[in-house]
């Protein structure tokens, strides 16, 4: 088949992996999320380079307090060192950060480095990078009809505006176009909760390849496999 330029405007990617990538290596898990962390670069780079517009990153899921709480706390800390770390780069490559998920569950430490590293980057136009943290598909719905609720309370809405647009409104993506492709890493081929209500359409790509090792020649294979699929939206 002939190769086609088309490039996603939105790739989300469920970065999985990093647990197995260290356990292979006879390290603890946590090393891995470190190694995992460190790919988030060069993906933010790729992406950048190909003028790609957004990219959402699924960090931490609703689902994964349930991990031992030193892997947790050191998923956390690893948040605020990251951005520590790597805001003014980002800042200077015009990226645009944001978080989405229930981030007031985050502890306080991680949540003032995610307000001051979204403040920092949010004059730029580049790459909108969202960060996906405590973040749920079903909890996002689930507060979406919370907000119709009340709303509908106030007589702000009736039963005639609720429809699929003013759902979309009221997640944590509204105004983000929705994803057109999905990478999972790391071998499992499902969603584990992330965007199920904005991938309805989207392109599913997944890599066997463990998250540390997703490199620039991995993603080509992904922005391949996407530029090869022909997406119908139910149309023929
Ligand atoms: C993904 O890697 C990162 C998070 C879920 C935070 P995992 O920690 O799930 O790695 P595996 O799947 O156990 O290898
Ligand atoms: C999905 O990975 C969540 C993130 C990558 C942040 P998990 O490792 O938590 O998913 P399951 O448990 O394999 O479904
Ligand atoms: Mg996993």
């Amino acid at each position: 088949m002939e190769k086609s330029n088309i490039l996603p405007t939105h790739i989300g990617i469920i970065m999985d992996g990093n647990g197995r990538w260290a356990q292979k290596r006879g390290m603890l898990r946590s090393i891995g999320h470190r190694y995992g962390t460190e790919t988030i670069k060069p993906a933010i780079s790729f992406c950048s380079g190909k003028g790609i517009k957004y990219l959402t990153l699924y960090a931490f899921s609703t689902e994964n307090w349930k991990r031992p709480s030193y892997e947790v706390d050191t998923l956390m800390s690893l948040i605020s060192e990251y951005l520590t770390k790597e805001t003014a780069e980002m800042k200077a490559n015009n990226v645009v950060l944001h978080f989405i998920g229930d981030i007031d569950k985050i502890p306080q430490k991680a949540r003032a480095t995610i307000s001051w590293a979204e403040k920092e980057t949010s004059e730029n136009n580049g790459l909108n990078v969202n960060i996906a943290l405590n973040y749920g598909g079903r909890a996002e719905i689930v507060m979406a009809a919370k907000k119709i609720a009340s709303l509908s309370k106030q007589g702000a809405v009736s039963e005639d505006d609720i429809n699929e647009g003013l759902i979309s409104s009221l997640l944590y993506t509204a105004g983000i176009p929705e994803p057109d492709l999905i990478i999972r890493t790391g071998g499992e081929k499902r969603l584990s909760n992330f965007l199920i209500w904005q991938s309805a359409y989207s392109e599913l790509y997944f890599s066997d390849v463990l998250w540390p090792d997703f490199k620039d020649d991995e993603f080509e294979k992904a922005l391949d496999y996407y530029a090869s699929r022909k997406r119908r939206f139910g149309g023929l």
